[in-house]
Formats: C-alpha cells, sequence, structure tokens
C-alpha cells in the first residue's frame, strides 16, 4: 500500500491549523487586494511600457511627424492643416519653498511665453492653487494639502490643471527654442524618459482628456508611503512612475504620444539633465531640485527596481512562515529554528 510516510496523528491535527492559516492567508490577501494590485502594476510598469510603442512613440512612419523639427517653421504655434487639439495655454507650477528659487528662472519662462505670442499664460503659485484645487477637486483637497514632501503637491496639481483647462505644462527650467504648435494636434503628448516612461516637466493635453482625468482620478489609490522611504514614495504616488504606470496599463495608447527620438538618436528628447532638445534647453535646475529633492534623490533612482523584489520577499515570507508552521506541528521544529 502506498501509504503515508507521516504519522496518523498529525493526520488528524494538521488539516484543522492548515486550514486556520490558509484562511488568515486568503483573507490578508483579499484586504490586501488593492495594495497588491497597485503595487503589481508600478513594479511591473517597465515590462509592460514597450508594448505596441509603435502606436504612441511618435514616429514619422505612422504620425508623419518631423522628430527633428527641422521641416517646421520655429514659430508654428498651430496644427495646421490638422485640428488643433491641445488649447494655447502655457502653464507654470510655483509653489512653496521652490517659488524664491523660481524668481531666477523668469526670462527662461518669458522665452516660452514670448515665442507663443497670444497664448494664456498661468503661473500657479500657494494661493492660486489652493483655490483651484478647492474649487474644482474639492474630494481630492485634503489629501493634496497634506502630500509629505512639496513635490508631490506639485505633480498632482500639474494633472489637475492640464485636465481642468488643457494646454501646456512646463517646468520652469525649459528654455523654449521654438513654438510647440506642430505638437498641438494630439490629445496629450510628453517626453520619453529613460530607461522608461516618460517625464512629466513637459506635457501638452487637451483640455477634459481622458487619460489626464485618469492621473488625477488615481491620485488617491497611489497615495501610499511606498516601501516606507521618500524616493518610491514620490515617484510612485505621483511621479513619472505613477504617470508613466497609468498610461502603460491604457488599452489603447495610440493617441497618448510620446516623444521620443529617431534611430540615429533615441534619446533626442530626453530631458534628464541639463541637455538641448529640438524644442528645449533643459538648463538644470528641475523642479526636483528646488524642493526636497536633494535628500530624496540620494535615496537613489534605483530604487523602484527593487520593488518585485520587495514583493517576492513578502509572498516568500508568507509562505516561509506557513511552511514553518506546518514543519513545527508534525515536530521538525528544530531543524528551521534560526
Ligand atoms: C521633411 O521635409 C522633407 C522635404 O520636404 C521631406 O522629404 C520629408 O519627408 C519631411 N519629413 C517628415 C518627417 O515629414
Ligand atoms: C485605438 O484608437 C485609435 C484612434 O482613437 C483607433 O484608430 C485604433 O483603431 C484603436 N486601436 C485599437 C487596437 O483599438
Amino acid at each position: 500500500m502506498g501509504a503515508s510516510l507521516v504519522p496518523a496523528r498529525v493526520h488528524r491535527t494538521h488539516p484543522i491549523l492548515f486550514s486556520c492559516v490558509l484562511a488568515i492567508t486568503v483573507i490578508s490577501l483579499w484586504c490586501a487586494r488593492h495594495i497588491l494590485h497597485d503595487a503589481w502594476t508600478l513594479a511591473t510598469m517597465p515590462m509592460i511600457w514597450p508594448r505596441h510603442s509603435k502606436t504612441f512613440f511618435l514616429s514619422a512612419e505612422v504620425d508623419g511627424f518631423d522628430l527633428t523639427f527641422a521641416n517646421y517653421s520655429t514659430d508654428q504655434v498651430s496644427a495646421a492643416p490638422f485640428e488643433d487639439r491641445v488649447p494655447p495655454v502655457l502653464h507654470h507650477i510655483s509653489l512653496g519653498s521652490g517659488a524664491a528659487e523660481h524668481s531666477k528662472w523668469a526670462s527662461v519662462r518669458q522665452s516660452c511665453i514670448d515665442i507663443h505670442p497670444g497664448w494664456e499664460a498661468m503661473i500657479w503659485t500657494d494661493e492660486t492653487s489652493d483655490a483651484f484645487v478647492a474649487e474644482h477637486f474639492p474630494d481630492l483637497h485634503d489629501m493634496w494639502t497634506t502630500y509629505r514632501f512639496p513635490i508631490q503637491k506639485v505633480d498632482a496639481l500639474r494633472y489637475m490643471v492640464l485636465y481642468h483647462y488643457g494646454g501646456v505644462i512646463l517646468d520652469m527650467d525649459l528654455q523654449c527654442k521654438r513654438a510647440l504648435g506642430p505638437l498641438r494636434r494630439f490629445e496629450f503628448v510628453a517626453p520619453a524618459a529613460h530607461p522608461t516612461g516618460f517625464s512629466i516637466g513637459f506635457m501638452m493635453a487637451s483640455k477634459r482628456s481622458e487619460f489626464v482625468g485618469k492621473l488625477v482620478g488615481n491620485l488617491r489609490r497611489y497615495n501610499k508611503h511606498w516601501i516606507w522611504l521618500p524616493y518610491p514614495t514620490v515617484m510612485f504616488s505621483t511621479g513619472c512612475h505613477y504617470a508613466s504606470t497609468i498610461h502603460a496599463f491604457q488599452s489603447n495608447r495610440s493617441e497618448l504620444k510620446i516623444l521620443a527620438g529617431t534611430k540615429e538618436n533615441p534619446k533626442l528628447h530626453n530631458l534628464n539633465g541639463p541637455v538641448s532638445t529640438p524644442i528645449f534647453n533643459h538648463l538644470g535646475s528641475s523642479s526636483w531640485h528646488s524642493f526636497d529633492a536633494a535628500m530624496i534623490t540620494s535615496v537613489g533612482r534605483h530604487l523602484s527596481w527593487l520593488l518585485p523584489f520587495f514583493l517576492m520577499g513578502g509572498v516568500g515570507g508568507a509562505f516561509c512562515v506557513i511552511r514553518r508552521t506546518r514543519r513545527r506541528r508534525t515536530g521538525k521544529a528544530e531543524q528551521w529554528a534560526f
């Protein structure tokens, strides 16, 4: 007979305990399902991101778009003959301690205003943004005012302003080399980031874009102290990684354009560090640096890549606890003693 090697006594007590542990595990997983799901989306974004990238990476082949901008006049403020989907509004955000710093960048901001004559130019300060959020996003106002890091307020405000007014969001340190007219034909445009996702220091969108609405609508969900560290908390709750995750999980991304590069120069429009692209000079004091950035960035840009390991560690840990409990009941605990 293929009889069990386990003593009969274990067979009697063991199933009850095992069922309890299993039930507790299932209940815990059920209770944590939202955070597990959100952590999972954040962790897998780098893998999901490149899917169907041909449809949403701006290109000459699919969109007939000249990524070098050489074919467009520097003062082209409209997408004509295409329809202008992005309204002619420029937004700059200057909150908290960043405001003093930003006065230095007034001339840089002015370069973008000058190159878009007739466009509305809005600057968001502590007072105007607080009134704006209270009026238009009352449900998010409490959360918004109590964000732990000022940069989270800035990032969340980008999405809210872009949703409500549409237009162009620009970091204060972006100097415009040409008008953004050719890009106005798309629902949403942002520059690619390296190695995945997009940067949120420059974004264009139509008014009440469905996608930007999702960037606003998911803020509460992702507002967690991720891994209890500042950098992942900012990146995963409001920053580039958050926005790129929402983008990556849209079913049809073909209207949510990412401004990347050409085959010859894949980083043509990358805004990391002080660089010059066909449309901007990035003068290097991104809003990161104006706020609590020094501390946050020093924690390490690559921490986001560790999230899958934290997750696996958690699941592995839970598994070990179950195993330990089972072993102890079968009288073999000493083999597992630490
Ligand atoms: C740019 O203009 C040239 C000459 O008119 C044309 O051959 C080329 O296809 C254009 N490129 C794009 C991407 O539109
Ligand atoms: C995605 O949307 C575009 C336009 O909005 C449409 O032309 C295209 O067929 C859609 N793609 C898929 C796979 O549904």
